[in-house]
């Protein structure tokens, strides 16, 4: 049986939809079993037969978490070592999710799984701690870091760029951040993947969908297709960009976080898909919230 931590979470949510729908036996947790209380944990998988954790919990607010630090690192590293624990005595593998905010963002070309990292902001120190936890705690984890995530259940900037295209005349979006957008479907459909095979060697992988784009690039393309889709009521608000030194967060964010992804498309002999792809399949479906829109 797969137990899947933060399944109602944007992630863990697509996750769980991907495994019923290829009838993997699963059981889902979200906060009822809090990932910071060991003891709460073990008491859940007691007498389960659980082969794979995979963990989509975390503090995911990247500009709170400068201001809460403490509690970041309860959920973004304390929580994976006790997943990572667990599982070591339970001989269950683990898939862990984490961030391209590990990364300073100094470079500009694509970041290989072994290049150093070195985040700069709180929730990334956190991440990379959390990776670091699962590391010293259990050999057979899968590390997965991704970037730019957006998916039907929650809160993401695909649904705000829309809502604030149909109600705003102008909107202003960073052009100086390169990464590349993913859609929370083609990474669970990966994760769904390892899990299929169930010899992939352990280890960190990147996945992200495919290119390198800016904020503001992604904005132009989120409204040419919502429009075409018929979830923009008119094309007339303009998609200004600006500098993040024009646009202050509390978080400094990595300006250049692309991934390599050649690694995990060759362990698994698979193309990943093109981010302008990836985005039509989530505006076109029926699960596309158009309540978070308007
Ligand atoms: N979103 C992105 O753009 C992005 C980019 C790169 C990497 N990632 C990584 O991808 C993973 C999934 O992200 P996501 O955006 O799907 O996250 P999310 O929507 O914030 O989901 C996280 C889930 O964990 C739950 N949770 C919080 N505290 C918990 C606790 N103590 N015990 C158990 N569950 C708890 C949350 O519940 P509440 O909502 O009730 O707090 C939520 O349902 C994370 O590891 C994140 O760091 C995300």
């Amino acid at each position: 049986m797969i137990w899947l931590i933060g399944c109602k979470g944007m992630l863990g949510t697509e996750i769980a939809r991907q495994l019923s729908q290829n009838k993997i036996d699963y059981t889902g947790t979200d906060i009822d079993v809090d990932i910071t209380n060991p003891k709460a944990l073990a008491a859940f998988a007691f007498g389960k037969d659980i082969s794979y954790i995979i963990n989509c919990s975390a503090y995911t607010a990247v500009d709170k978490a400068e201001s809460d630090a403490d509690f970041a690192k309860k959920l973004n590293e304390d929580g994976p070592r006790n997943i990572a624990t667990l599982a070591n005595q339970i001989h269950a593998k683990m898939i862990h999710i984490s961030t391209d905010y590990v990364f300073d963002g100094a470079g500009n070309s694509p970041y290989t799984e072994d290049m150093p990292i070195a985040p700069i902001g709180v929730y990334g120190k956190t991440k990379a701690a959390g990776e670091a936890a699962v590391k010293q705690n259990l050999s057979e984890h899968y590390i997965i870091r991704t970037a730019w995530l957006y998916g039907w259940a929650g809160k993401n900037f695909v649904y705000t760029m829309i809502k604030a295209m149909n109600t705003h005349e102008a909107v202003k979006v960073v052009n100086d951040q390169k990464g590349t957008p993913t859609f929370a479907g083609d990474l669970a459909n990966v994760i769904i993947q390892i899990i299929k095979k169930d010899d992939v060697p352990y280890g960190i992988y990147h996945c992200t969908d495919l290119g390198e784009i800016s904020w503001w690039d992604f904005t132009n393309e989120i409204k040419r297709q919502a429009f075409e889709f018929g979830l923009l009521s008119n094309n007339t608000c303009q998609v200004n960009p600006c500098a993040t030194s024009e646009y202050p967060t509390p978080a400094k964010r990595p300006v250049y976080s692309v991934l390599s992804k050649e690694k995990i498309q060759k362990t698994l002999g698979i193309t990943l898909p093109f981010w302008k792809d990836s985005l039509s399949v989530f505006l076109k479906s029926e699960l596309f919230d158009k309540g978070r829109i308007e």
